[in-house]
């Protein structure tokens, strides 16, 4: 695996210099959002050897290397899930690489259902703390000592400053924010009632299919890390209708403006 990335990283060397501070990976309603900042390289999934393409439609494959005020960041437009079938460490890949690219700090975004009933769609969660009982670690398998330990402590996954800083942003920006706990399912179906009962007794307050994992992979590696969810809908059974992809992307695109300002304020700050 370490080879891998390690052939993903020269892929991406030929390419460019740039070096990112931060690595920013977009969630739906975010999608567009590296079309704002201002753009020095972009680089196709498809042209680095040996990684992860998304196979879900409307999803870009690419990273784009860019500023965002004065911060020199690299955005992840598009990640890999696991349902599509990739193993968990080819989830992560992407991650990793944004790490040894240079970016010690990772701002995740995900489109989640909420669980928590105090909330409402389009919220926005600051994710406190996750549980990734759904899925398999990401950090299963040989351990890639180049990168970190064998038994990477947990306790502070989404670092307590970053947290602080997306407050003060939202504040800033007059934007209402959430916080709660993030759990991850595999996916690609949305949860059953019964799932979410248990989501919530476990304390999750919002569920996804993304995040989590890479969160771990990038406290693994040392990288201080944060996640914003944007509350798509109400999770099943908590909202009395049938969820679709649609509806989710559509309450996406509708808060898409306050989230790009969001992470916008964030990203300068941080
Ligand atoms: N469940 C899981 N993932 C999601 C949801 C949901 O309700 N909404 C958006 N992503």
């Amino acid at each position: 695996m370490y080879k891998k990335i390690q052939s993903c990283l020269e892929s991406i060397r030929k390419e460019t210099d740039f070096k990112p501070q931060v690595g920013l990976v977009l969630g739906s309603g975010l999608g567009n959002y590296a079309d704002e900042i201002k753009v020095e390289k972009t680089v196709e999934y498809k042209d680095i050897e040996g990684f992860p393409i998304s196979t879900v439609k409307g999803h870009k494959g690419r990273f784009v290397f860019g500023y965002v005020g004065e911060v020199p960041v690299v955005i992840m437009q598009g990640r890999v899930h696991y349902y599509e079938g990739y193993s968990m460490s080819d989830v992560v890949l992407p991650i990793r690489l944004m790490g040894l690219l240079g970016a010690g700090k990772i701002i995740l975004t995900n489109a989640a259902g909420g669980v928590n009933s105090g909330f409402s769609a389009g919220d926005f969660m600051i994710i406190t703390d996750h549980i990734t009982t759904g899925v398999p670690s990401p950090l299963i398998g040989p351990n890639i000592e180049e990168l970190g330990t064998r038994f990477p402590d947990m306790s502070e996954v989404y670092s307590k400053r970053m947290q602080g800083i997306i407050k003060a942003s939202a504040e800033k920006c007059g934007i209402k924010m959430q916080e709660g706990v993030y759990v991850q399912f595999t996916g690609p179906n949305y949860e059953t009632p019964a799932e979410i009962k248990m989501a919530a007794r476990w304390g999750g307050d919002a569920v996804g299919m993304s995040t989590a994992c890479e969160a771990m992979a990038a406290v693994h590696m040392g990288l201080e890390v944060c996640g914003i969810s944007c509350i798509t809908n109400m999770a099943a059974g908590i909202s009395e209708v049938p969820l679709n992809h649609k509806e989710v992307q559509e309450i996406a695109d509708r808060v898409s403006v306050d989230f790009k300002r969001l992470v916008t304020e964030v990203v300068m700050n941080v």
